[in-house]
């Protein structure tokens, strides 16, 4: 059992990844490399260093105080363009030992989700931080992102993942403990669950929403989508429940071929969300045998 605790926040002004256009490619800037084929390598920039991809090697040097999108050749002459991720091709890169949640389906929580500037939103598991670093983003300095994880190392890992591709963030607490503890004491606007029993948090959700907040759960299986719009139903205080999902499909377009291409990552998870509304009276019990 870890015992809850806020850990510290790591600040760090070696990259800042709201910085994504304009600016020269620094010392402590994390890159991606794209090769003729558009594969990805994430580097970060440390001066007098050499960086390898693909069996050749690029002298990092030759690359500080070049503008973001510049070209450059490997000793084996493979040319690379560099830029500077945006969030969307960050994410899939990201250093995580949890799965995280893929862009597509980051789009769709913050829109459903309705996550503004100077919102305050409870956040949990947080595993590799995808979800906190769009939240950070979203909710701006003057909002709150308040965060429970209850592994430690999936906890560090994420504030590793927010110093290095967010930067500083005073509007971030991440707590390494149990979201059931920390919801209690809470008054928020949103309350968005990436953990495997989102039903048990039903009801403590309720209580730390504000009248007409949202909560939003986002589970893998049909089971666990089930379980937790039965528990939204049951406990008699959300109303506009609502279960999605969203297929991207990439196309090739390549001359006269122009076609969707054949590939694509074809299930993540469901995102269902709710309002929080006064119930009507005692949650009816279910129906014998429904
Ligand atoms: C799939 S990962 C979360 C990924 C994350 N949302 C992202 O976008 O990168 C699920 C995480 O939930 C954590 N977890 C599970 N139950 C929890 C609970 N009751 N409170 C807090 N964290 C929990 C796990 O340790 C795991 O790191």
């Amino acid at each position: 059992m870890i015992e809850p605790r806020e850990v510290a926040i790591s600040t760090s002004d070696t990259f800042n990844g709201l910085r994504t256009t304009g600016e020269p490619l620094r010392e402590g800037d994390s890159v991606i490399f794209f090769d003729r084929k558009d594969r990805e390598y994430l580097k970060t920039l440390r001066a007098g260093e050499t960086i390898s991809i693909r069996g050749g090697t690029i002298a990092v040097d030759e690359l500080l105080g070049k503008p973001d999108g510049v070209s450059v050749r490997s000793s084996l002459r493979e040319r690379f363009v560099v830029l500077r991720p945006t969030l969307e091709r960050l994410i899939p890169n990201l250093p995580r030992k949890a799965q995280v949640i893929y862009p597509k389906d980051l789009g769709l929580i913050l829109m459903w989700g309705d996550v503004y500037p100077g919102a305050t939103v409870v956040e949990a598991g947080v595993g590799p931080g995808a979800l906190t670093l769009a939240l950070l983003r979203a909710v701006g300095r003057e909002g709150r992102v308040i965060s429970f994880e209850t592994r430690e190392e999936h906890a560090r890992a994420a504030e590793r993942n927010v110093a290095r591709y967010y930067g500083t963030a005073p509007q971030w607490t991440l707590t390494v403990g149990d979201v059931a503890d920390g919801l209690r004491d809470l008054s928020v606007d949103r309350v968005f669950l990436d953990l495997p029993e989102p039903w048990r948090q039903t009801d403590l959700a309720w209580r730390a929403l504000r009248p007409g907040g949202v909560f939003l759960g986002y589970v893998p299986t049909v089971l666990q989508v089930k379980g937790f719009v039965d528990s939204l139903k049951e406990h008699g205080g959300f109303a506009c429940i609502d279960t999605m999902e969203t297929l991207v499909r990439y196309w090739h377009v390549k001359e006269m071929s122009v076609r969707p291409q054949h590939r694509m990552v074809a299930h993540t998870g469901f995102v269902t969300t709710a309002r929080r509304v006064e119930p009507l009276g005692q949650p009816v019990p279910p129906e014998e045998g429904v």
